[in-house]
């Protein structure tokens, strides 16, 4: 039992349905309930959520599910207000929420696939604000409420999910990449602003992973061929092989590791 007793809170941590492909959330929220930690799920596919958090409920954890707009902070606020009455505290929190859909020039909307519409004379100021917003400021607004809690506890430990695209240049994603880059730098600011409270906060940087936010990259064989070459593994990874790199940051394991990057990404930014 790697999380006996925490209290951990995993935002979009819906998709994590058995028999069904999970999201990195969903299946963290499986594994870290497995570890012993009581979960809350934050996600605003509220269907969906009730559901995983039953299913982990059955099979003898502890789940419980909020619903939470992570742009929200009027919501954040509740939540935690929620956090503090019922459970009493929070270890770990993990900023995970997000949408992967690249904001297009609408006027380019036929060239979809094409590179050249997603590239930085395309990109549209909504575009950009969009992915600002569920990312950046999701993860700031989750970090900002959450540290007074901790603060209560015996200090903690925040993950942050960024993205390989938070760190190098893509063609494919530049609204995306703007957001998990500035998810990558709040990681550090928070690290080295908290560190004294015993409060560690790090950065996951997944690479091409098979969740149901990808599936048209990995069901469109031309998409998926692609991908697939530029990975020195070879293939995809699944969703629960970025959740164990979160169960690692998230546990005592990691206790001497703050404001670090963890690269899970079969290879991708070696090259
Ligand atoms: N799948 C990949 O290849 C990959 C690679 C790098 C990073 N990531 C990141 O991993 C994280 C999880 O993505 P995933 O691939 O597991 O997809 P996913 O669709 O399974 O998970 C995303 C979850 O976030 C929720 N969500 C979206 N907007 C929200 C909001 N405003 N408030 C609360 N919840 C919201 C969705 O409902 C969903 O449950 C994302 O931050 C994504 O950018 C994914």
């Amino acid at each position: 039992m790697r999380l006996n007793n925490k209290v951990i809170l995993i935002t979009g941590g819906a998709t994590g349905l058995s028999g069904e492909i999970n999201g990195i959330g969903g299946a963290a929220a499986r594994i870290c309930a497995k570890e012993g930690a009581k979960v809350l799920i934050g996600d605003i596919n509220d269907e969906m959520g009730q559901k995983t958090a039953n299913q982990i409920n059955e099979i003898g954890g502890h789940a419980r599910y909020l619903h939470l707009d992570v742009t929200d902070e009027d919501e954040w606020v509740s939540v935690y207000k929620s956090i503090a009455s019922v459970e009493g505290k929070l270890d770990i929190l993990v900023n995970n929420a997000g949408t992967g859909v690249p904001n297009y020039d609408p006027s380019l909307t036929s060239a979809r696939n094409s590179e050249e519409a997603l590239m930085v004379e395309h990109i549209t100021v909504d575009g950009l604000q969009s992915q600002l917003k569920v990312h950046a400021q999701g993860v700031l607004l989750g970090m900002k409420h959450g540290i007074p809690l901790m603060r209560n506890g015996l200090g903690g430990s925040i993950i942050n999910v960024s993205s390989i695209h938070g760190i190098v240049g893509t063609h494919t994603v530049t609204s995306y990449q703007a957001a998990k880059g500035a998810v990558r730098q709040l990681t550090k600011a928070a690290a080295v602003q908290y560190s004294k409270e015993n409060i560690r906060v790090n950065s996951i940087h997944p690479g091409f992973t098979k969740t149901p936010l990808t599936t048209e990259l990995f069901t469109n064989p031309e998409i998926l061929s692609d991908r697939v070459s530029q990975i020195p593994l070879g293939r995809f990874a699944d969703a629960e092989e970025i959740a164990m790199g979160i169960l690692f940051l998230a546990s005592d394991e990691s206790s001497y590791v703050t404001g670090a990057e963890l690269i899970i990404d079969g290879g991708v930014i070696a090259q």
